[in-house]
């Protein structure tokens, strides 16, 4: 069991090589179960570079700190393990997997993370059951289960399989990597809807966005700016609503300075 009053999510002092940049030189981030952070920053900051290297991506290399998930070492485990551990991530860009079909792909995650935490798979039919529903929830058509994963599927419809990967794996941390980028009205307020339904449950989120409506619309715990390769500045939904007027902090140090 973690400790009592440990966050679901701590990292500490965690430090990004990508290439050769050293994008994240030192980030510290806490969250609780059902907590919403919104982390914003400016293009090529480093959000995206933090998902991947939380989630474990082989190009981006943590040189330095730590990153827990309850009582699991994240960064000591291969990406299919953090995964397992409730860790999820949607992708800023969701790739194309040929002739791997959407209906078989969420159902294989999903009996991987069941099976970590000794539950009993889903079979075909309650899987379908779920994901229709589930994908009538999103305005996703069901005909997009049958589908090989996200191949010409358009860009909103990208976002929407990653929101329907999000509702049906239920992970305990999500990273939500611009995920309202591309999507349509309907789309923003499922996004929204699905947030508040799972943290609800607990689920606790990173939601990467330059949105100040859609980051109003989730009501973050907090709002984190990430900035010169750590967090630079944190605060209420009022911090968002600063950004929005004033821009971020190393434009406004330029602009000032
Ligand atoms: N493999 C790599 N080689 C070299 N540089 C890289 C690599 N991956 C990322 N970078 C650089 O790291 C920086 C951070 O990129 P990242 O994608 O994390 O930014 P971001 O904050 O998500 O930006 P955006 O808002 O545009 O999505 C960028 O300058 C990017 O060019
Ligand atoms: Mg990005």
């Amino acid at each position: 069991m973690a400790d009592q009053g440990a966050k679901l999510l701590e990292i500490r002092d965690l430090a990004v090589r990508a290439g050769e940049r050293l994008v994240l030189e030192s980030v510290s981030i806490e969250v609780d179960a059902g907590e919403v952070v919104a982390i914003m920053g400016a293009n090529g900051s480093g959000k995206s570079t933090l998902g991947f290297a939380l989630a474990g991506h082989p190009r981006y290399e943590v040189v330095g700190g730590e990153a827990r998930l309850g009582d699991v070492d994240l960064l000591a485990l291969a990406p299919q393990d953090r995964a397992r551990a409730g860790l999820f991530l949607s992708f800023q860009s969701p790739p194309d997997l040929p002739g791997v079909r959407n209906n078989l792909f969420m159902r294989t995650s999903l009996n991987s993370v069941l099976e970590a935490q000794d539950r009993e798979p889903v079979d075909a039919f309650d899987f379908l059951e779920r994901a229709k529903a589930i994908a009538a929830d999103i305005d996703l058509p069901a005909t997009f289960l049958n589908r090989p994963v996200n191949e010409g599927f358009s860009g909103g419809e990208r976002k929407r399989n990653e929101l329907l990967q999000l509702a049906m794996l239920a992970p305990k941390l999500a990273i939500l990597d611009e995920v309202d980028s591309g999507m349509d009205v309907d789309g923003l307020r499922a996004i929204v809807e699905t947030v508040d339904r799972m943290r609800a449950q607990g689920t606790a989120f990173l939601l990467i966005s330059h949105s100040l409506s859609m980051v109003e619309a989730v009501k973050p715990d907090r709002v984190a700016e990430l900035d010169g390769g750590r967090i630079a500045r944190t605060g209420s939904i009022e911090l968002a609503r600063e950004i929005a007027r004033t821009g971020f902090a190393r434009a406004r140090e330029s602009v000032e300075g």
